[in-house]
């Protein structure tokens, strides 16, 4: 029997999902504009929310050791390796709600029709939504999912957010233990592959007139945190010859990041975060902190714009005789999704009637970081003018049916 016939299930499933998706997007750091970092208040709050859909679904669930929220749904040989759904459950600062949700809240929807059918897949089912894709509290990223993969360095507890608390202060605040974040880790050989259904953050889908799409590849990133130190001085009255301005050596540093990586195309480059200490109008600035975010489809090509942004702002730093410290934060290689995924994707979009599309992914997802203990597939959902980390990101409601009849097919596929 197919799941996928009769498609009543259809819109009130997606009608449901949608829902969802603005409940979520209420649970907020701000009021009036969607933020959810990694281990704070409104983490739980969506975790505990996310938790209870799962068990309406029929699945366990349980909070892991990287705050990762991981529902359960058994097979019928539930010793077999279980298949991983999911994405991730926190945000950029002033988000878009699809970006990360869209996947928890579909894997969980999918479940929910098996359920409502009486039916269990020969495989378990495991809905994981992820602590941190974005990476923005502590600048690395893909935290939960490298918890998961067991591929998390213990020495990324030392990291700082923006306030100066480490990531083992937050896990501790979070009630974690952070002695024991290993334990978040899965065995390989109980995990048989990851699935992971995104909106495409990009115009291709729109302009083709595709609701979905298959991914191919995710781009590879190294994020640095730069700091410049020069000399704190009197706007009016230290001359321009013998000024130590960290900021001027900043302004050069990120236009010669726009020149390096506007040279190839694939390569972007971006200063998303920038701070000048005890800035003030009438101070020459003497420290100033910023990121760099490099990405690329090749790995070579990245780590050439990587030395040419690190020795730009080196020789920007040296003409003014401000100090510059580069540090590598994040660094992920580009990664293939399974060839084998994606022949199953694509065979279930054809089935749902649609012409598959491959798309190269230029946005990070936790599929990345899963890649690291299993197959990895991705199926990417058409959003509206290709706007995504911004509050107009969206989706429609028929899409996101599309969506959840491919992820039933690929159920379906793998039961071969
Ligand atoms: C996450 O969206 C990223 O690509 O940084
Ligand atoms: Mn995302
Ligand atoms: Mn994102």
């Amino acid at each position: 029997m197919s799941l996928v016939e009769p498609q009543t299930w259809r819109e009130p499933v997606a009608a449901e999902v949608m829902r969802r998706i603005d409940v979520l997007a209420e649970v907020s750091e701000t009021t009036g504009a969607l933020t959810r970092r990694y281990l704070t208040p409104e983490h739980r709050r969506a975790n505990d929310l996310v938790a209870r859909w799962m068990a309406e679904a029929g699945m366990t669930a349980r909070q892991d050791q990287a705050g990762n929220i991981v529902g359960r749904y058994d097979g019928i040989d539930d010793a077999a390796p279980c298949l991983m759904i999911g994405s991730h459950l926190d945000t950029v600062v002033n988000a878009g709600r699809f970006d990360g949700m869209l996947g928890v809240l579909s894997g969980i929807a999918c479940v929910q029709i098996l359920a409502d059918t009486g039916r269990r897949m020969r495989y378990p089912i495991e809905v994981v939504g992820f602590a941190d894709e974005e990476g923005v509290r502590f600048g690395t990223t893909y935290l939960g999912s490298q918890a998961i993969a067991g591929t998390l360095d213990p020495a990324k507890l030392s990291y700082r957010d923006a306030g100066g608390v480490s990531f083992r202060q937050a896990l501790i605040d979070f009630g974690l233990d952070p002695d024991r974040i290993g334990e978040a880790a899965r065995d390989r050989a109980k995990v048989r592959a990851f699935l992971e259904l995104h909106i495409e953050q990009g115009p291709v889908l729109e302009a083709l007139g595709r609701p979905v799409g298959v991914v191919t590849a995710i781009n590879g990133q190294t994020r640095l945190a730069v700091t410049l130190s020069g000399e704190a001085g009197h706007a009016g009255t230290v001359p321009m010859s013998m000024r130590r301005d960290a900021m001027a050596a900043a302004a050069e540093s990120v236009l010669a990041v726009e020149t390096i990586c506007g040279r190839q195309d694939g390569l972007v480059g971006t200063v998303g975060v920038l701070e000048i200490a005890d800035a003030a109008i009438n101070v020459v600035p003497g420290k100033v902190d910023f990121t760099v975010d490099l990405r690329a489809p090749g790995d070579a090509a990245r780590a050439s714009a990587v030395a040419a942004v690190t020795q730009a702002i080196q020789n920007a730093g040296q003409k003014r005789q401000v100090e510059a410290r580069v540090s590598v934060i994040h660094e992920a290689a580009s990664t293939a999704c399974s060839q084998k995924m994606i022949t199953v994707i694509e065979k279930a979009i054809a089935a749902t009637g649609i012409t598959p599309t491959q798309i190269p992914s230029g946005a990070g997802h936790d599929a990345a970081a899963m890649a690291g203990m299993c197959d990895v597939g991705m199926i990417f959902l058409r959003c509206d003018g290709g706007i995504s980390h911004n509050p107009a990101e969206r989706a429609s409601q028929a899409d996101v049916a599309a969506g959840i009849a491919v992820i039933l097919r690929v159920l379906d596929a793998l039961e071969a």
